[in-house]
């Protein structure tokens, strides 16, 4: 059994954050979303890992994540040139995979499940494919599957307009080497891609045995900003089990709840209250920070009353009075308040970006 990770495409819904890195990089509690993927492919006992990469962020996703070693995972990259679909990936990824079954995992996914129970199951009942469906309150935003009474799958469409049932395809697929016989027979969809959904259709137009399983745990697609503070959220409330303090924290200042704190990372005359996450080298002095924060490496806070929010390496905030909320700062970002009681406000801010004044 292996495993393909797709981390390619352009990540145009988390635009700005995605013009200067890959979106399966964009961290959720102070770790890239895709390592989510490749620590649960492993507890799953696998560990032949391929990730597709795209030539606009392929070497930064292959030097943050390195050789495997550090998940106990041997990885191959392989390069996609273009974004063309998900089975054009598959396609593509065929000499690492060979004839060798293998779990699909979209790199920008979280899901709450852990995936033996699933690979169990498409093992011992030597299916073709197994797929995995949640129900969504926006099944057109998605693959939708249409199912009989037994579950059964009857149907899959790629983002239809009038969807067939509220169950969407969730980004983590079970295949045996007839998908790419499935693949070699399907034509680029409407928008140009070879699409996986379709490749699955195939499979069961094919009488191949393809079954369902129906996720009742949280799934996350973390391609938006509103999907990400809420993967931020779900993940420091599971995952983030006790306060661990490297740092230095000053008497002042107030704890409450669990909290991590980074090395070299300085609290001054501070209230925190979790779940928090804090990474090394930040410098926090006279802020709030509310529950469900995440703030990466190198950052700098003063003056600041944050929650329910991501801010992301060397960001630096000072003195912005009002309650900052639902907010994704991004990588080296520097908003200030030069007075208390502003005039004016004035902006520098690059393409994409979205700011509310509430
Ligand atoms: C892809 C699949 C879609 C699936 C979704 C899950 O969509 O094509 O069927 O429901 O991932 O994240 P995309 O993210 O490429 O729009």
């Amino acid at each position: 059994m292996k495993a393909l990770i797709l981390s390619g495409g352009k990540g145009t819904r988390l635009r700005p954050l995605t013009y200067t890195g890959a979106k399966q990089l964009v961290p959720v509690a102070n770790k890239p979303i895709l390592w989510y993927g490749i620590e649960s492919i492993v507890a799953a006992g696998i560990t032949d890992i391929g990730i597709i990469i795209s030539p606009q962020t392929g070497d930064e996703v292959r030097s943050k994540t390195g050789s495997g070693d550090r998940f106990g995972a041997q990885i191959t990259y392989i390069l996609q040139e273009e974004a063309a679909g998900l089975a054009h990936a598959v396609k593509i990824a065929q000499p690492f995979l060979g004839d060798a079954p293998f779990i699909m995992y979209l790199g920008d996914n979280l899901i709450q499940n852990e995936l033996q129970g699933f690979l169990n199951r498409f093992k011992s009942q030597h299916l073709d494919s197994l797929i995995l469906l949640r129900s969504v309150k926006n099944p057109s935003a998605f693959g939708v599957a249409e199912v009989d009474a037994a579950g059964r799958v009857l149907r899959l469409v790629e983002k239809p307009a009038q969807p067939a049932s509220n169950l969407a395809l969730v980004g983590v697929y079970f295949f045996n080497d007839s998908i790419h016989d499935a693949i070699a027979n399907i034509q680029p969809s409407a928008r140009g891609e070879l699409e996986i959904t379709d490749a699955i259709q195939y499979l069961i137009d094919q009488q191949r045995a393809v079954e369902a399983c129906t996720l009742d745990g949280w799934w996350l697609d973390t391609g938006k900003k509103d999907d990400l503070l809420e993967a931020n959220r779900i993940i420091l409330d599971t995952k983030l089990h006790h306060s661990e303090v490297l740092g230095t924290i000053d008497e002042s200042s107030k704890i409450i709840g669990r909290v991590q704190i980074g090395a070299n990372s300085e609290i001054r005359h501070c209230t925190i209250r979790g779940p928090v996450i804090i990474g090394e080298n930040c410098h926090l002095e006279n802020c709030f920070i509310g529950p469900y924060s995440s703030i990466a490496n190198g950052v700098k806070l003063v003056d600041v009353d944050l929650d329910h929010s991501v801010i992301l390496q060397g960001a630096t905030v000072t003195g912005i009075h009002q309650r900052i909320v639902d907010s994704v700062i991004g990588q080296r970002v520097q908003l200030c308040v030069a007075e208390r009681r502003p005039k004016a406000v004035r902006f520098m801010v690059g393409d994409d970006s979205q700011i509310e004044l509430v």
